[in-house]
């Protein structure tokens, strides 16, 4: 039997490896599901699930609305901007208001690390994370694991490099305690101001050099460079910033042949990549998209049915 007794998926940090190969062997055949032609399993039939999303979203939101569709369960999608919390009611007030309806899972995205174990005080359902502001999304790491798992075969001793906004990234810190777990080594790169050395701490190495780092690498995820988090300017221009940590053709050829690129999404072409790599790299980046709705059927369907045997 695969090990699985979480209420809650909070943290990657707090994943075992056992539970993370779950998660993975599941929404394998999860995915095939989504290419039949009646896309829909009665797996969750009759549970409840709120789709929260107190932050904008394009891919997260769509695919866990999809995922909890596939598995028959009832959703609702709340987005902030259209509830009452514009009114001045408080986040915690509206979770103890939708506890009211007696939700079975709340997918949470949030804009401040640290409030999900609080929100978890007020309702009785499980709570999925979304993105909790700079801190995890660990359904994005499980996409992105899932995904260089089909590319490359296995998850250990691969190097991994996570170049760009790693300061802002809840993506970031997710696959670094990811990977780490399966014996792959990461590497963040990007200018001093946007990694501090709190990624020494968790287990990354850090450098500065991309030119450099780029030559080992297997896996290489690109970030976006998060501007609604900067509250000041952390490089002098993105001239600049393109210049040394954009993936370029020409730094591209000193990849290994075999490298693979991710990014989680939203992609600004010729910020983080060169619109001129699209053919080359859109393909796979795509394929994370298809990925994270069989990842999110699985998270949904392992916190939905925890009570059962698997
Ligand atoms: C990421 C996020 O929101 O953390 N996007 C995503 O979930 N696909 C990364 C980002 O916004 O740059």
């Amino acid at each position: 039997m695969e090990k699985w007794d979480k209420k809650h998926i909070l943290e990657i940090k707090e994943f075992d490896r056992e539970e993370i190969e779950t998660v993975l062997s599941l929404a394998t055949s999860f995915k095939e599901i989504s290419q039949r032609d009646v896309k829909k399993v009665p797996a969750l039939r009759g549970k409840t699930i709120l789709n929260l999303f107190f932050e904008n979203s394009t891919r997260t939101r769509t695919s866990f609305e999809l995922a909890a569709k596939r598995l028959s369960a009832d959703v609702v999608n709340f987005s902030a901007s259209s509830s009452s919390l514009t009114k001045g009611e408080t986040i915690i007030d509206t979770i103890k208001t939708l506890q009211a309806y007696h939700p079975d899972i709340l997918i949470v995205r949030i804009n401040s690390s640290a409030s999900l174990s609080t929100l978890a005080k007020y309702t009785q359902a499980s709570i999925i994370n979304a993105g909790d502001g700079k801190n995890e999304h660990p359904t994005q790491a499980l996409l992105d694991m899932f995904t260089v798992k089909e590319a490359k075969g296995t998850l250990e001793g691969l190097n991994v490099l996570i170049v760009g906004d790693v300061f802002h990234s809840r993506v970031a810190r997710s696959n670094i305690f990811g990977f780490s777990k399966f014996g792959s080594k990461v590497t963040v790169c990007a200018p001093p101001t946007l990694v501090p050395y709190e990624f020494e701490k968790i287990g990354a190495k850090i450098s500065y050099d991309l030119d450099d780092a780029i030559k080992k690498a297997d896996v290489i995820i690109m970030l976006r460079v998060q501007t609604e988090r900067q509250e000041s300017s952390f490089f002098p221009s993105l001239r600049e910033y393109v210049d040394k940590f954009a993936l370029t053709p020409q730094r591209f050829k000193n990849a290994k042949k075999e490298a693979i690129v991710l990014h989680p999404g939203p992609i600004n072409w010729d910020a983080e990549i060169s619109s001129s790599l699209k053919e080359e790299v859109h393909p796979l980046i795509l394929k994370q998209a298809e990925n994270g709705l069989a990842i999110r059927m699985a998270a949904l369907y392992l916190v939905g049915t925890r009570k059962r045997a698997l």
